[in-house]
């Protein structure tokens, strides 16, 4: 069995972070999360891993590389334009061959891993396997209703009367049946080739369509809010290490992970927290729910529930910053210059939100 792993899209929701970065690369507690993705594949006994590329290729594989550091062997696939996941599945045709293969969008979370549903279908001669969870608000995602012997007999795209609770999660599993459904179907009203339709197709034609349903914690981290999410509830499944050093007028709790060469000077910092390699925590407070990634600086000020991207340095901010995505090499601080005012060099699609 393979995997493949989507990575190319444009990831418009998460501008503009990924105006200058792919969106799979952020760190989710200082890990990116398509490393994340890769550890569950591989440890679920699959080696061999696709990656679909688009725009973002050439950061994607000098960060992730051939796959030696996991004892896997990756393959690239380049998509020139996000146009589906099922366009994703016809461009890696060649790749797959006649394996079946776990689909896995490289910017979801999921709690617990993989290889419980992937041993469920390898024993199993069902076409199909699509990873289902119960959700509060159906009506927001793709729907997947069942018939009294739990096979899928039909998938509805953010329905507006819901006939289930259970949502697609972005993770399946294929037979090669796949892309001749993939071959069939039409691009959709955006635009798309939709994965949603290729499994419609294979359960039209009487093909067997399975659900798993998966009951640990899930995120698409598609937006702002979904990222700082997925981040608190990795943290909170950390096992904390002090690797750094953290002085003795710090207060640091027993949920707090310190990384290498990390400094923790004269600050509280409460966990599930970690602090990356070569950070600096001076005179500051640092709350739960935060990663603040390398060399970075926080310096008489207080964060907390936020992501900080290395290189970056927030110094003597009166107010806590909370509930924020803060970029590489951003410079927050107070400026001494007169008029007394908020200056800013902002990207386009930056958002401010100002007390
Ligand atoms: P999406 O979140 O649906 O799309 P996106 O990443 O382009 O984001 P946005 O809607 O904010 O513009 O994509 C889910 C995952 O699948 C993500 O990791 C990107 C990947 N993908 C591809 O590799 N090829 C594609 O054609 C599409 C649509 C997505």
């Amino acid at each position: 069995m393979k995997g493949l792993i989507l990575s190319g899209g444009k990831a418009t929701r998460l501008y503009p972070l990924t105006y200058t970065r792919a969106k799979q690369l952020i760190p989710v507690a200082n890990k990116p999360i398509l490393f994340r993705v890769i550890e569950s594949i591989c440890a679920a006994g699959i080696d061999d891993i696709g990656i679909v590329v688009g725009d973002t290729a050439e950061e994607i594989k000098s960060t992730v590389g051939r796959g030696g550091r996991w004892d896997a062997k990756i393959t690239y696939i380049q998509q020139n334009n996000p146009l589906g996941l099922a366009h994703a599945v016809k461009v890696s045709q060649d790749y797959l061959g006649d394996d079946p293969f776990v689909m896995f969008l490289g910017d979801n979370v999921i709690q617990g891993g993989i290889s419980e549903l992937i041993r469920q279908f390898q024993e199993s001669d069902w076409n199909a396997q699509i990873v289902l969870t119960r959700v509060e608000h159906p009506e927001q995602y793709g729907v997947a209703e069942l018939n009294g012997e739990g096979r899928v007999v039909q998938l509805v795209e953010k329905p507006k009367d819901p006939r289930s609770d259970l949502a697609l999660v972005g993770i399946y599993m294929f037979t090669s049946l796949i892309h001749q459904a993939v071959a069939e179907i039409k691009p959709s009203w955006r635009g798309e080739l939709e994965i949603t339709d290729a499994i419609q197709w294979l359960v039209e034609k009487g093909h067997q369509v399975f659900p798993y349903v998966h009951r640990g914690w899930w995120i698409d981290t598609g937006r702002p809010g979904d990222m700082l999410e997925a981040n608190g509830m990795v943290l909170e499944e950390l096992t904390p290490v002090i690797e750094g050093y953290v002085d003795r007028d710090s207060e640091v709790d027993g949920r707090v992970t310190v990384e290498k060469g990390a400094e923790i000077i004269n600050s509280v910092v409460r966990g599930p927290t970690i602090i990356g390699q070569r950070s600096r925590i001076v005179n500051a407070y640092v709350g739960p729910f935060t990663s603040i990634y390398h060399d970075v600086t926080v310096e008489n000020s207080e964060i907390e529930r936020s992501i900080v991207l290395e290189h970056s340095v927030i110094r003597d901010i009166p107010a806590r910053i909370q509930d924020s995505l803060i970029g590489r090499n951003v410079t927050l601080n107070r400026s001494p210059m007169k008029p007394k005012a908020f200056k800013m060099n902002l990207g386009d699609y930056s958002q401010v939100g100002i007390l």
